[in-house]
C-alpha cells in the first residue's frame, strides 16, 4: 500500500518526502485554506515537482460542464496532477467525460515556476500525459455503490472517507473493504485511496482492508512512525554503548 500526504502545506510535504515513503498528495479547498494557499495552480505545481507522483487538486464547480472545463485547465498543470471530482450525478457525468479527454502537449506544464529544475522533464511529462490523459479521483465517497459507480464511470482513484463515516456512527473501513472486494472480483484498475484518516490504526486497517493507498495527515503519519518503546530502546542502546566506550 502506498502512502499519500493529505495536505497543501509545502513544508509538511517536504518533510514527508525526505522520509522516502511518499508516493502522492491529496489536497482539497479546505486544506488549501488551512495552509493559507490561494494560488491553487502554483501550489499544485510545486507539490507535483516535489512528489513526482499523483497530486489531487479538486474542482469547485458543481455542474458537469463546468467541472469538465476546470479539469481541462487543471490537467494541463502537470502530468502528475489528478482532478478530484465529488461523486454526485453531475460528478459522475464529469468523470466519464474527463476520462475521454486528452492533454494538449504544447501547453502542458505551461507557467510552472519549477520547470527546468523538476525531475520530470518536458518529454517525459508529455509521454506520461499521453499515457494517462487526465486522471480523476472520485472524492466524498461514503458508500460501496458510490465507489463502484465512480469506477464504472472511469475514475482512476476513488476516495472513501473513513473518518467522516466513523464520526457519523458507521464503520468507515468496512466501506473500503467492500470496494476492494468489488474491484477485485470485477478486475477494476481503479485504485482505492483510504481518506479522512484520523489515527495510526486507520493506516493499518486500510492496508488490511485492501486499500491501494492511504492519504494521511502529517500529524497522523508522525504518530505512526513513533513508538515509546523505540525511544526507550534507543536510549538504552546508546547508554550501554557509552559504558562500553568508558570501559
Ligand atoms: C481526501 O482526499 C480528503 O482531502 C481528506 O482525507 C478529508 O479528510 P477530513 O475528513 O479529515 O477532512
Amino acid at each position: 500500500m502506498d502512502i499519500f500526504l493529505d495536505t497543501a502545506d509545502i513544508e509538511e510535504i517536504k518533510q514527508a518526502a525526505a522520509l522516502g515513503i511518499l508516493s502522492g498528495v491529496t489536497t482539497n479547498p479546505s486544506l488549501m485554506m488551512k495552509a493559507g494557499q490561494s494560488d491553487y495552480k502554483t501550489v499544485t505545481q510545486e507539490i507535483c515537482s516535489i512528489v513526482q507522483g499523483p497530486v489531487s487538486a479538486e474542482v469547485i464547480s458543481t455542474d458537469a460542464d463546468s467541472m469538465v472545463e476546470e479539469a481541462k485547465v487543471i490537467g494541463q498543470w502537470s502530468p502528475h496532477v489528478v482532478v478530484k471530482v465529488p461523486v454526485t450525478e453531475e460528478g459522475l457525468k464529469a468523470i466519464s467525460r474527463i476520462a475521454e479527454l486528452e492533454v494538449d502537449p504544447e501547453t502542458l506544464c505551461e507557467g510552472c515556476p519549477w520547470f527546468g529544475e523538476c525531475d520530470t522533464d518536458i518529454e517525459t511529462a508529455r509521454d506520461l500525459a499521453e499515457l494517462w490523459g487526465i486522471r480523476t479521483n472520485a472524492t466524498l465517497v461514503f458508500s460501496a455503490n458510490q465507489g463502484l459507480l465512480a469506477a464504472v464511470a472511469g475514475a482512476s482513484f476513488v476516495s472513501p472517507f473513513v473518518g467522516r463515516l466513523d464520526d457519523a456512527g458507521h464503520d468507515g473501513m468496512e466501506i473500503v473493504a467492500m470496494i476492494a472486494e468489488i474491484f477485485d472480483t470485477y478486475g477494476f484498475d481503479t485504485e482505492i485511496i483510504a481518506a479522512s484518516i484520523r489515527h495510526p490504526l486507520h493506516i493499518t486497517q486500510a492496508a488490511l482492508a485492501g486499500a491501494h493507498i492511504a492519504t494521511v495527515p502529517w500529524g497522523v503519519l508522525r504518530k505512526a512512525i513513533g513508538h515509546p518503546l523505540t525511544d526507550v530502546g534507543l536510549e538504552r542502546f546508546l547508554a550501554d554503548w557509552d559504558k562500553v566506550k568508558k570501559g
